[in-house]
């Protein structure tokens, strides 16, 4: 089965992701600091961080499931790279709901709190692996 468009698309799709979460950390940091209390920008670049975190699962388990040789394989290595599919997998599955309580947490919110700070820091520590996968496609 042809499955490297979703494999490319998944690919493409990571690297918006992963800069998205870069811009939203910034905008978080740059409100904690000012102690800022209109939220709305935050807001909205959270909200479509969230929404491409989630389309990124969605295309990992389409690919996973086309792909079953994944599957069988979970220990091996993502191609050209010195990560696992499950430590790739089970990893950024982590980042995604902490992405998705922050972004929760955040709605409801009326300022930034070292807390939701704290929830950005770990889900950026856990997607920092996708660094070389990135660095191979742009290769
Ligand atoms: C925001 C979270 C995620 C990001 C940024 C991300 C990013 C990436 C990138 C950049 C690649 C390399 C693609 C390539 O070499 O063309 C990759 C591969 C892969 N991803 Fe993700 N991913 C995420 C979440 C997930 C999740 C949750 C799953 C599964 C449930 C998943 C399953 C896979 C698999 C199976 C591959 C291996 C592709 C291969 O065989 O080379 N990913 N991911």
């Amino acid at each position: 089965m042809d499955y490297s468009f979703v494999k490319s698309l998944h690919g493409n799709f990571g690297i918006l992701a992963f800069l998205l979460l870069i811009v939203l950390f910034l905008r978080t940091l740059y409100d904690f600091i000012n102690k800022n209390e209109k939220l709305g920008t935050v807001r909205k670049i959270s909200k479509y961080t969230t929404l491409t975190v989630h389309i990124q699962l969605i295309l990992g388990v389409v690919f996973l499931i086309m792909n079953s040789f994944i599957l069988e394989n979970l220990s091996g290595k993502i191609a050209g790279s010195s990560v696992s599919y499950i430590e790739h997998m089970a990893s950024n599955l982590i980042a995604i709901v902490l992405i998705t309580i922050f972004n929760a947490k955040l709605k409801r919110a009326d300022k930034i709190t070292p807390s939701l700070l704290v929830i950005l820091v770990v889900s950026m520590v856990l997607l920092s692996r996708v660094v070389p996968l990135i660095m191979n496609i742009l290769k």
